[in-house]
């Protein structure tokens, strides 16, 4: 199941055969940070078709699996005959000597951790100016413990004798270890010659050539028809809207649900970069009485979600066949990125993934008579923000923080109401101002208030208050799949604390989550 689309990127490309790793994706970005194109496939993607999408060279991905084990995923095995170059790491490298001949121990103890290379043959491309010794990072159960003909070892560890291998004639070349994580610090070296120096890439793969690509593609694509976008003013929609206004012009129109469940000034923000900034045609739908209706008295959390969920796709339905009248939108564009799409031809679904799924509350039906149009579909998410930058969004949109689709709803516990909408709105945004202010906005993931259901006494003045609780969530994160609390400084906390309890009436006390995901989780629902 090869992303077709991916395919048709004219510069130089890599494959990556995913088996399974949890790094597989680390190991296309890091191709991509050499401004090479990868692309993940299936790790049994039969060989012809590799050959066809006109790659230059084919990493193997490292796995859980046992080589020997009944399920072990196999590729097809004509991938080393096709003359082009392969990189095996770890699982990819048993693989290479599983079916070239050579020998593969099952191993009952698992070497993992940090481990010492040593470089024995300083000619060895892959090793290319790098130092004789280098520090590696293991993680792997079977080890190889006899080489395949034509193969010879290049590197070996304290542990093993085979820590890099290579026959040079057929440019195979194999790594016990991860180049591709972090705690490989020369890894990236590794990578860098082997597309560079083995594969022969060359560095087209930028985001300028990305969008001119994709824009020739759009135009292809969308001919004289009409395309709708569901615009949310989050990083993904806002590039999405930038890319295909450049491609298509008012052949564009975005739609921007106001569901009263925004930011301080969301509304007026979106409204003033997109349409009078950028000329972009776009339609704000205010239907925050219609959600507020639907949410009221409502607490338990799924149920908001799914009131909020359904509602949108109300909304927009309504709004696409008002815009109809001018003419009917043919195609729907969506801002899905690249890690979306990995998981459908990855060997198995990601659990971690599949928790987020429920967080697509934009998900629109399927019968819905649109052509999906989904130009963000190659990228990571830093080269979304990229590309954003590239055409011309400020800073704001493409750094900022992820905002959930169902919004303040799931930062209020308990019931949605306009005074308690109101509390948590002043209370964010003294949140992101101080944060800004004090140059901590962009170097953390997350920065926002909570407002509990919880009423406690406090005094002002000569008064006794029965006021409310706000609760700071600050945490650094990755992808929002693990994350833990930044160690904000105190005077910090104190500024944001005191002006929150001073400026935003209702509330009485500020409290700071101290609580890593897992177990807890970023929002509070
Ligand atoms: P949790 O709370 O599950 O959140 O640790 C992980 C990340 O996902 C964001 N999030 C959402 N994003 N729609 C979204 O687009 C949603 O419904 C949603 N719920 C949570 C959350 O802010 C965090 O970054």
């Amino acid at each position: 199941m090869t992303d077709s689309t991916a395919a048709a990127f004219e510069g130089s490309k890599i494959l990556i055969l995913d088996f399974g790793s949890q790094y597989t994706q680390v190991i296309a970005r890091r191709v991509r940070e050499c401004a090479v194109f990868s692309q993940i496939v299936r790790y049994d993607t039969p060989a012809a078709e590799l050959r066809a999408t006109g790659a230059k060279g084919i990493i193997l991905s490292g796995g859980p699996s046992s080589v020997y084990a009944d399920n072990a995923p196999q590729p097809d095995a004509g991938l080393f005959e096709l003359g082009l170059p392969v990189l095996g790491i770890c699982y990819g490298l048993q693989l290479m000597f599983f079916h070239l001949g050579g020998k593969v121990e099952a191993s009952k103890k698992r070497e993992y951790g940090a481990g010492s290379l040593h470089v024995e043959a300083a000619d060895c491309p892959l090793f290319a100016g790098l130092p004789e010794k280098l520090d590696v990072w293991n993680s792997h159960g079977d080890k190889v413990n006899t080489l395949p003909p034509g193969f010879r070892t290049v590197a070996s560890t304290e542990n093993s004798d085979f820590a890099a291998v290579e026959d040079a004639g057929r440019r195979l070349y194999g790594l016990q270890f991860h180049p591709e994580v972090a705690h490989t610090p020369r890894g990236k070296d590794i990578i860098q010659n082997f597309v560079y120096g083995i594969c022969g890439c060359e560095r087209d793969w930028t985001m300028g050539s990305f969008i001119e690509q994709t824009c020739a593609e759009i135009r292809e694509k969308v001919g004289k028809e009409r395309v709708i976008l569901g615009l949310s003013g989050g990083v993904d929609s806002s590039v999405a809207a930038m890319l295909l206004h450049q491609a298509i012009g008012d052949q564009l129109t975005c739609v921007f649900v106001n569901n009263g469940l925004l930011r301080e000034a969301e509304v007026e923000a979106v409204e003033t970069l997109f349409r009078d900034n950028f000329h972009i045609r776009l339609k704000t739908v205010d239907a925050s009485e219609r959600f507020l209706t639907k949410l009221a008295g409502v607490t338990d959390p799924e149920q908001k979600r799914k009131i909020i969920g359904n509602e949108f796709v109300r909304v927009f339905e309504e709004a696409a066949a008002e815009l109809a009248a001018g003419g009917e939108h043919k195609f729907l564009a969506q801002g899905t990125l690249y890690p979306d799409v990995i998981e459908s031809v990855s060997i198995s679904g990601n659990p971690a993934a599949l928790i987020k799924s429920h967080h697509n509350v934009g998900g629109l039906p399927e019968d819905m008579k649109f052509e999906l149009i989904e130009p963000l579909r190659q990228l990571f998410k830093d080269e979304v923000r990229q590309v954003g930058a590239q055409l011309g969004l400020p800073k704001e949109v493409t750094h900022r923080q992820p905002f959930p689709g169902p919004g303040l709803a799931v930062r209020i516990l308990g019931a949605v109401t306009p005074e308690r909408l109101r509390i948590l709105r002043d209370a964010d945004t003294v949140v992101v101002n101080e944060m800004k202010s004090a140059d901590w906005y962009y170097r953390v993931w997350q920065s926002f208030a909570v407002l509990l259901p919880v009423q406690s006494v406090g005094v002002m003045g000569d008064e006794r208050t029965y006021e409310n609780t706000v609760a700071l969530r600050i945490v650094e994160s990755q992808d929002g799949m693990t994350a833990d609390w930044v160690r904000l400084p105190y005077e910090l906390l104190a500024r944001i604390s005191s002006r929150i309890c001073n400026e935003v009436k209702g509330v009485n006390r500020v409290c700071y989550d101290v609580s890593s995901k897992p177990p807890s989780t970023i929002e509070w629902e």
